[in-house]
């Protein structure tokens, strides 16, 4: 048997569907998460964990709303990059080539380019350890039409990365 640092469980739980979390309105940003999962069926409620450093944090805290977005596989570059540039810096929508498009419950804007789309309110957070948990009321879900069958989203099209972070760590079906 290997042996694994407590510190390192996020590498074991992992590969981890990753997605696009948008946050903010006119100054708006997107960020890479992998930290994402589903807590409640009634009321339907998602969870993220943001790390306080993040400028996202930011801007979720400010408005409490934020959009989750599923990238298609053939978005790995531009996840990637969203998840090791700050929007602190730049503007990461102009940055990465990303469309805004106006949510239909949520100030937040969504990404074009993504196949499916999640708008939550922060409904609670909470600290966990060195980041915090926001859990968000789902008021809307919406998939493009071709990467939908009548269990979900098709699986095929979603990126999963382990929890290292480097840009070959990724994978999919
Ligand atoms: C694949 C991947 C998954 C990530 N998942 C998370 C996550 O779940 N939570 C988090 O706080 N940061 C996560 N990050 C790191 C942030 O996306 C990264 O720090 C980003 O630059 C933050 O952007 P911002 O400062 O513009 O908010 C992830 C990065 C990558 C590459």
């Amino acid at each position: 048997m290997r042996s694994v640092l407590p510190s390192k469980v996020s590498h074991i739980l992992s590969p981890r569907l990753t997605v696009l979390v948008t946050t903010g309105r006119e100054e708006s940003n997107v960020m890479a998460v992998s930290w994402c999962t589903p807590v409640s069926h009634d009321p339907p409620l998602v969870l993220i964990s943001v790390s306080p450093e993040r400028y996202s944090y930011r801007l979720l805290k400010e408005h409490g709303e934020f959009g989750i977005n599923i990238p298609h596989r053939d978005m790995v570059d531009v996840v990637f990059r969203a998840g090791t540039q700050s929007g602190s810096e730049i503007d990461k929508f102009e940055h990465l080539g990303l469309t805004p498009m106006k949510a239909k419950k949520i100030g937040v804007p969504l990404i074009k380019e993504c196949v499916g789309f999640i708008e939550c309110r922060v409904s609670d957070e909470f600290v966990t350890g060195d980041h915090v948990s926001f859990v968000g009321e789902v008021l809307s879900v919406y998939v493009m039409e071709e990467y939908f069958d009548e269990r979900g989203i098709t699986p095929d099209v979603l990126l999963y990365w382990r929890d290292s972070q480097r840009k070959d760590d990724v994978w999919w079906f």
